[in-house]
């Protein structure tokens, strides 16, 4: 496959392009990224000079250049996107202009260019918000997003949808749970947590701390991708999930012991606004006709972070200290 990916210094993106390149040597890449501040290209230091490999410093915003880049290739793996809740509370207008209209501009480019096989990756925050007791989200539940993030995605997820029924445009689309592994930006909940306890600076729980995430290791999170863009139905939209339905307390108590730290660490600070009770993921549709199911159980994926955490103190550090973006000038010149 000749793929182009997007937004693929970022976290999951990358973690996609190091699998990538692992499973099918063949397969060339190029990574179209406008490097804001949650893109990082030392997330891909080790594969920069492979030669299937190539980095596109630009936005997906730039149609001309997403139109260039669209004649090289045969499949479009969609990642690009503001994702942090929290930001999207605070300025709304990146997440409508990255995700939706970002998202039609590669569509477009996608359409005019031979329809070219596009991949959606988004969320299942675009489902809303479960009670304690209610069945988990599946590919039928209807859409209900309440934070501008979500919003957003559920705007870009029916605009490719409505490019397969109009033009006929070969889409799929996964929906997934909250992601945890290496290179996550230290502003979600995982790494925040754990590099605050690196440093005995305390960790800051939204409200009570009761919220219901399902977590995702993102190494089973790059396999199901995969399984989609390799063998999905067109046109079909998949749930991802990590049967790990845990409350952010629990995970906190999960993290503080593995770090041998204790509860004194806790600040149990103002809740997000409209902050979403609960998510949760029935994945039987990708299991039965994909047969893709998690590998990695919470209890494994979370030690084997902290340790990742642990053991790349100059990956976080450069981003606390800001060099982290400093990164591009050194290797490409000049942004
Ligand atoms: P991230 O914030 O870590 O990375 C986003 C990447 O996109 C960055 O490299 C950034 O530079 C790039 N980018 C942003 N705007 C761009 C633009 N206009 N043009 C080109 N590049 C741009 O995000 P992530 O956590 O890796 O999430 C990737 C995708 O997965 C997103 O679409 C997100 O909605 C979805 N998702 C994330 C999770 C999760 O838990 N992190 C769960 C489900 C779905
Ligand atoms: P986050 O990692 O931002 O993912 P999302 O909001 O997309 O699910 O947050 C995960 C959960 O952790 C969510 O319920 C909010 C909560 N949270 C905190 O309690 N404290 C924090 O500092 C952060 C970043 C999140």
């Amino acid at each position: 496959m000749r793929i182009l990916i997007t937004g693929g210094a970022g976290f999951i993106g990358s973690n996609y392009i190091h699998y990538i390149l692992e499973q099918y040597p063949k397969d060339t890449i190029i990574n179209l990224d406008a490097l804001t501040y949650a893109g990082n290209l030392e997330n891909l230091k080790d594969i920069e000079d492979n030669p299937n490999y190539k980095f596109v410093h630009g936005d997906i915003m730039d149609g001309v250049l997403v139109n260039e880049l669209m004649k090289d290739v045969d499949t479009v793996v969609h990642f690009a996107a503001e994702s942090h809740v929290d930001r999207s509370i605070l300025d709304s207008a990146a997440f409508v202009r990255t995700n939706v209209n970002g998202t039609l501009i590669l569509l477009e480019a996608a359409k005019n260019n031979g329809n070219v096989r596009f991949h959606h990756i988004s969320t299942d925050e675009v489902y809303g918000s479960l009670d304690k007791d209610a069945p988990p989200f599946n590919e039928t539940t209807p859409y209900d997003p309440h934070s501008p993030y979500s919003a957003s995605k559920a705007s870009s997820d029916h605009l490719v949808r409505a490019y397969f029924h109009t033009h006929r445009l070969p889409v799929t689309i996964s929906n997934c749970s909250n992601n945890y592994g290496p290179y996550q930006f230290p502003e979600k909940l995982v790494p925040l947590f754990v590099l605050n306890l690196i440093d005995d600076v305390k960790i800051p729980v939204y409200g009570t701390g009761e919220n219901i995430r399902d977590w995702l290791h993102v190494s089973d999170h790059c396999k199901a991708i995969d399984k989609i863009v390799r063998e999905g139905t067109i046109g079909e939209t998949y749930c991802i999930g990590g049967d790990a339905e845990k409350t952010n307390m629990e995970i906190t108590n999960i993290i503080l012991n593995a770090m041998g730290k204790g509860e004194e660490m806790i600040e149990h600070v103002e809740d997000r606004k409209g902050h979403d009770k609960r998510y949760a993921i029935n994945f039987d549709k990708i299991k039965n006709e994909l047969s893709w199911e998690p590998d990695v159980t919470f209890e494994e994926g979370i030690t084997e972070t902290i340790e990742w955490y642990k053991n790349n103190e100059k990956w976080w550090r450069n981003i606390k200290s800001g060099e982290y973006q400093e990164y591009y000038n050194k290797q490409y010149g000049n942004k």
